[in-house]
């Protein structure tokens, strides 16, 4: 059969097409990211949106408008900085809460739970009178990221076959591009329509939610998540009509196994943490997600307007440049969808750690030595800088930015997954939350020295990529342990000899 794709396994193959159901259902899933993303995008622009700051934040618009104030300081404000990190602790929170439902109700439901969270947060912003209604609704929209972040990578993951997983995978963070994108665009024509611009900015951000509420009602459940629940004749069903084969015994009787042993793991978060055998996943999962934000990605999505106007464009131009990076975000991930699972994830976040590091150091250089307290930075030197950060956009988004998300959802083991891929999900939300709270800080201290704080993290990342991660490409996701980690040079040490059935390499 021409299309009929079997996915290699140490059991035996798993034979598999890519069904339509799958490609829909993975695009569904995948508007999760498109809510994260248009939140992402629009904070930066409606914090820049005079109108808004004069409402909320009148002391930071008195600042921006007092002359000859000093350009890496002008937006430094605590509390401007709470409302784009706020959401970023409630989804902390509510992603161990979603770990729970995922487990205890699906990953389906939980997604549903998402939108829902998303909706009654883009209504109390939108319609805001007063700061405490404004951080509220960042708080349900923190929740919902939290409940949809969590549920949807480990969706996509569960029901796609393993040699598609990768790219199905990278359509979550596609939709995210595509979100950070249409924000910046709203903003751009919000921003000139005042006084409640942003409140449309703000507003906008329910239509994702929406389509995600909406588009999970045709949906269906993961075969996993079905058996894992004891729905196992459903789960069967499921399986053959998501492969699209018939002959699914093999891998149904090895999500079989896989559930059974999950049942006997009674506390699977303090068996993540407690067992030797679960901290080479744990290890990688979270520190990914570290590194992923500690390249200094958001910097750029939140901050771009603000970061450009410091640099001296106007405020028109400053949004425009804005959407010039978010489209080169989106585009330059359609190299992860369809190489992530022709190349590897490792030569991906290889190649882009170098591409990224040149670019930072060269713009934390051309600052430091062209843009002093309260000058403007020379036009050409502007435009450099714009075209460098472009760069590493481009990198971020086919390497560090996708497979944050696309690893940490597919090497943990069933009985450990929904626990496992918690800990990524907060840590990215936890290390978001210091970014966006502290960047104008630093930014204001350390001035151009803030570029290479992230280049020497980019260093630390790419050479975790080079010695340490495992790949990870093709392998089907209930059979992480016995192909990859217990054959890894380095991980197997974690693994007890006595409990393999096969030996681990000794390279
Ligand atoms: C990250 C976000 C980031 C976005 C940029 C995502 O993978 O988690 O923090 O803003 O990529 O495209």
């Amino acid at each position: 059969m021409a299309n009929h794709i079997v996915a290699s396994s140490s059991g035996g193959d798993f034979p598999a097409k890519l069904t339509k159901q799958v490609v829909l259902c993975s695009l569904i899933a995948a508007f999760g990211g498109l809510m994260f993303g248009y939140d992402i995008g629009i904070s930066g622009g409606v914090t820049s949106m005079d109108d808004f700051l004069l409402k909320f934040f009148p002391s930071v618009y008195e600042k921006k408008h007092r002359a000859k104030e000093n350009n890496y300081c002008k937006y430094d404000n605590q509390l401007l900085q709470l409302f784009t990190s706020s959401l970023y602790l409630a989804a902390v929170v509510c992603s161990w809460a979603a770990a729970f439902c995922c487990k205890r109700f699906g990953r389906k439901r939980t997604m549903q739970m998402a939108a829902a969270f998303f909706l009654v947060g883009v209504i109390l912003n939108a319609a805001s009178m007063n700061l405490y209604m404004l951080i509220a609704g960042r708080i349900c929209l923190g929740a919902g990221i939290g409940f949809g972040n969590q549920a949807v990578p480990l969706f996509i993951s569960e029901i796609a076959p393993a040699k598609y997983r990768g790219g199905l995978n990278v359509c979550f963070q596609m939709l995210i591009t595509i979100g950070i994108l249409i924000a910046n665009v709203v903003n751009y024509f919000t921003s000139k329509i005042h006084p409640y611009g942003w409140r449309i900015s703000l507003g906008g951000a329910g239509f994702p939610a929406i389509f995600l509420g909406l588009g999970s009602l045709l949906i269906v459940e993961t075969p996993t998540s079905l058996i894992e629940r004891g729905k196992t004749e459903e789960g069967l069903k499921a399986l053959k009509t998501t492969r699209g084969v018939e002959d699914v015994q093999k891998e149904y009787e090895e999500i079989v196994r896989a559930t059974e042993t999950a049942k006997n793991v009674k506390h699977p978060f303090r068996n993540l943490i407690m067992k030797r055998s679960s901290w080479p996943q744990l290890f990688c999962g979270t520190i990914l997600q570290v590194f992923q934000q500690f390249t200094g990605i958001n910097v750029i999505m939140f901050y771009a307007p603000v970061l450009f106007q410091t640099m001296g464009l106007g405020a028109d131009a400053s949004l425009l440049s804005a959407v010039v990076t978010g489209s080169i975000n989106s585009v330059s991930t359609l190299v992860a969808v369809f190489g992530v699972d022709k190349f590897g994830r490792r030569k991906l976040l290889i190649q882009a750690a170098v591409q990224m590091l040149i670019s930072q150091v060269f713009v934390g250089a051309i600052l430091t030595q062209h843009l002093k307290t309260t000058n403007a930075i020379p036009m050409p030197y502007a435009y450099l800088t714009v075209f460098l950060i472009c760069v590493f956009v481009m990198g971020f988004a086919w390497s560090w930015g996708p497979l944050g998300w696309l690893i940490p959802s597919e090497i943990f083991p069933l009985e450990t997954r929904p626990a496992g891929f918690f800990f990524a999900v907060s840590t990215n939300m936890i290390c978001t939350f210091i970014i966006a709270q502290a960047f104008l800080t630093m930014l204001c201290q350390m001035r151009s020295g803030i570029f290479f704080f992230f280049a020497a993290w980019i260093v630390v990342m790419g050479s975790f990529a080079v010695f340490l991660l495992p790949e990870t490409k093709g392998v089907p996701i209930d059979e992480m342990n016995e192909r990859v980690w217990k054959k890894h040079w380095f991980w197997h040490r974690f693994f007890n000899p006595q409990d393999d059935d096969q030996q681990p390499a000794k390279c």
